[in-house]
This record gives structure tokens, C-alpha cells and sequence, in this order.
């Protein structure tokens, strides 16, 4: 795997064209960080997530990647990255309803023509106490499992970068362990670079950075 900096730079998202969620938002996350990102609902955490995982772009500012500023990359490579590199775990799961676990889980293996899939998918599922629901669709698990397969499917690549959006929202604790042990081991043994955005004081102890996003603007937190 190939280590990843995410650097933001000066950046603003402005809304609806006159409002400003982020303002100005300067971030440095060295390679193999792990980091939370707290911050009030609506504060601009899936927002600022959004952007450093190429799903969306400011609206001033920048964005660089292992020192690319990703608005001059061209869409082939922004799709490359976003397959390759980065592994999201958004909000909402993102889950497609017409495929399986299973399926779900292959699909960036797929998409990536990765040869060992059905290996990795069931490694995956395994860990993260999935097995049985393997042949179930998204609406016949429950929410902690979707969200279970969520994060399964944002490894399933690999990822250089992590970016879980309210990863253990509908967890009990026992989960919550389990999901946040999965980002550890992706962050040391792997290298990864894992940012989460967060309300979940349970997080907090596991990340090596804090900050927190208030009127439009990050700080950082002391530990
Ligand atoms: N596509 C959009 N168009 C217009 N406004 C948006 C859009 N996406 C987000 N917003 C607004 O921007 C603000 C920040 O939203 P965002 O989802 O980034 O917050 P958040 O910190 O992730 O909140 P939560 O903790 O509830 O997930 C909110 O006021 C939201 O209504
Ligand atoms: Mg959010």
C-alpha cells in the first residue's frame, strides 16, 4: 500500500451560494495519522470528509494528496483514487439494497478486477462477525450490520486512506470495539491514514489527533 498525506488548504464550502459551512479550514494529516474530526451536527464534518475523499470539491481552496492538488487531476485519476486509494465509510452506509452482503462487499474487488475477491470478501465478513449474513440483502440485516458492511466494503481495497463518517452511530459497544479495533489494524499493520468524523466519546481515547470544527473553522485539541 502506498502511504497517503492529506493536506486542506485555505478551504471553504459555501452552500446555496451564500452559506459558508467551512471557512477557511487548514489541515495537515501526516501518512499513517489516525484522526477525529468532532464537531456539533451541522457543523461541516461529512462536508469536510466529503471533499478530502473526492466526492466533492471546495469552493475555495485546496486539497492535496501526496502533495497533488486534486483539482488538477484529471476525472480518470480522481476515479482511480477514489477506487485505490481511499475507503469511505459514509453516514448513510451507501449500501447497494440489490445486492447481497456478499456482493456489496466484492463490489470494489470487482470494479477493481482484483483476482482474490472471494477470499478477501470472507475474510472481511468473517471479522467482522458477518458469515452468516453473506447471501442477506441490506434491508433484511439490521442497522449495526449494515454499518458492519459498510466498513467491510471500504477496506475491501485496501485503502491508503480510511474516512469513516459516524462509523459506530448505530453500534452497541461490542460492535463499536469491533469496528474501531478494524481501523487500528488498518491504521498499524497497514498503514493507513484513517480519519473519522465523530460525536462518539468512545473514539476518542483510539486516534492520535483531535479536532474539532466550530463556526466554519477547525482546531485542534489537546490530549
Ligand atoms: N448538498 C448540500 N446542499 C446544501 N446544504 C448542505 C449540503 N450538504 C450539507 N449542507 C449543510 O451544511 C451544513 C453542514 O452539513 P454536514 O453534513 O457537513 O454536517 P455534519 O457536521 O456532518 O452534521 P451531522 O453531525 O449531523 O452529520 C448543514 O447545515 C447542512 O444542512
Ligand atoms: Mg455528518
Amino acid at each position: 500500500m502506498k502511504e497517503m498525506k492529506i493536506v486542506v488548504k485555505d478551504v471553504w464550502k459555501t452552500y446555496d451560494g451564500s452559506r459558508d459551512v467551512l471557512r477557511g479550514v487548514n489541515l495537515e494529516i501526516p501518512p499513517r495519522q489516525m484522526v477525529l474530526i468532532k464537531g456539533r451536527s451541522g457543523s461541516g464534518k461529512s462536508t469536510l470528509l466529503n471533499l478530502m475523499g473526492c466526492i466533492d470539491v471546495p469552493t475555495r481552496g485546496e486539497i492535496q494528496l501526496n502533495g497533488y492538488a486534486t483539482a488538477s487531476l484529471s476525472d480518470k485519476e480522481l476515479a482511480n483514487i477514489r477506487l485505490h486509494k481511499v475507503g469511505i465509510v459514509f453516514q448513510s452506509h451507501n449500501l447497494i439494497n440489490d445486492l447481497t452482503v456478499y456482493e456489496n462487499v466484492l463490489l470494489p474487488m470487482k470494479i477493481a478486477k482484483w483476482q482474490g475477491g472471494d477470499w478477501r470478501v470472507k475474510e472481511l465478513l468473517h471479522s467482522f462477525s458477518l458469515d452468516q449474513y453473506s447471501d442477506k440483502y441490506p434491508d433484511e440485516i439490521s442497522g449495526g450490520e449494515r454499518q458492519r458492511v459498510a466498513v467491510a466494503r471500504a477496506l475491501a481495497n485496501s485503502p491508503s486512506v480510511l474516512l469513516a463518517d459516524e462509523p459506530t452511530a448505530s453500534l452497541d459497544i461490542d460492535n463499536c470495539d469491533i469496528v474501531i479495533d478494524a481501523f487500528k489494524k488498518a491504521n498499524k499493520e497497514f498503514g493507513a491514514t484513517v480519519v473519522i468524523a465523530s460525536h462518539d466519546p468512545a473514539i476518542e481515547g483510539h486516534v492520535g489527533t483531535r479536532y474539532t470544527l466550530e463556526r466554519g473553522e477547525l482546531r485542534g485539541d489537546a490530549i
